[in-house]
């Protein structure tokens, strides 16, 4: 067997695994940090009221003022930014119109190029108060990602995250979808090795994990059947075949020689062991004019500090009324 420098081998097939040197390891984890940053950026925005399409226009413009390229525009043709996939969208959604509504679940799916190197992510986001189906299907998903993650070991087997997803998403009642899988990325959007959420019943690949390999983990999870289907007017949009409900998270993970690197953790999104069940309470205190509008002077998670102190002095006042 020859051995090509800079590729890793595997034993049957012959696909081309690229290994990132320190050098392209540093710029893999730029863009996954700018992509993080993106999502962190959009994550108030993301609310009942707001049209997709805002979000697509707000994501494109912060990354043009950083510098930056929405890998999406035109890859293949896909006309946005990014991927906004609503409820029994599974992926591939393109942002529109329509205002996301109280109830919905919404997947926001980024992808940034930073110097050349692609950072890939994306996040499921709950709109106010949500079904308990949903609120659980998003839990489960959530649970599910952290799960394969966990299971990446340097020199380990890629078939671990699949066989820790499907395992995880079966026991709670839901299916993974088979149809699009993880991927690897570097200086291009998709390359080997394809990343399946699921154990494929032969023909499983053999890949070993090696340092220098970068690649997305990004399960999607169906209430119902894991079958999709493709929308045949846009040719994008992927929908669960029976229209249950779909929820999905990505991370751009590298493997180095002291273990697996997240790449696009954010710094204000769910973090491992978030639970999704507490609707978040917010605390806001409005100044009102006197041509009779309204101004919001704050707005705050109800744990917040300065939101307990508000709430505190706000009390003391009321008790001395
Ligand atoms: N970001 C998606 C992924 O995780 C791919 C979107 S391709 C697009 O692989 F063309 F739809 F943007
Ligand atoms: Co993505
Ligand atoms: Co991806």
């Amino acid at each position: 067997m020859k051995i090509v420098p800079g590729v890793a081998h595997r034993a049957k097939e012959k696909t081309k695994i690229p290994l990132h040197n320190a050098e392209e390891q540093e710029g893999l984890r730029a863009a996954g940090r700018f992509n993080a940053q993106l999502m962190d950026a959009l994550r108030a925005f993301v609310k009942a009221g707001v049209a997709t399409i805002e979000l697509d226009r707000m994501a494109y413009e912060y990354t043009m003022d950083h510098g930056h390229t929405p890998a999406c525009l035109g890859y293949k043709n896909y006309p946005n930014s990014i991927c906004t996939s609503v409820n029994e969208v599974v992926c591939h959604g393109i942002p529109n119109r329509i205002a996301l509504r109280e109830g919905d679940i919404v997947n926001l799916d980024l992808t940034t190029i930073v110097n050349g190197w692609h950072g890939d992510s994306s996040e499921t986001f709950l709109i106010g108060q949500v079904s308990n189906e949903a609120r659980k299907l998003v839990q489960a998903t959530f649970e599910s990602i952290h799960l394969g993650l966990e299971a990446i070991h340097v020199h380990g087997r890629l078939t671990d995250i699949g066989r820790a997803i499907e395992r995880f998403a079966r026991m709670q009642g839901y299916s993974v979808v088979q149809e699009y899988q993880g991927h690897g990325l570097g200086r291009n959007f998709h390359q080997e090795p394809g990343v399946p959420h699921y154990v494929p019943p032969n023909g499983a690949s053999n890949v070993v994990f090696e340092p220098g390999m970068c690649f997305t983990v990004e399960p999607m999870i169906n209430v119902g059947t894991w079958r999709t289907m493709l929308d045949n007017r846009d040719r994008w949009t992927v929908r669960t075949m029976d229209l249950s409900l779909s929820a999905q998270f990505e991370h751009t993970i590298l493997i180095t020689e002291s273990g697996p690197e997240i790449l696009t953790r954010t710094n204000a999104g769910p973090q491992p062991g978030h639970k999704f069940w507490v609707q978040q309470r917010y605390v806001s205190l409005e100044k009102c004019r006197s041509d009779g509008k309204s101004r919001t002077l704050f707005n705050e998670p109800s744990g917040s500090l300065l939101a307990i102190r508000t709430m505190k002095r706000w009390s003391l006042r009321l008790d001395h009324a």
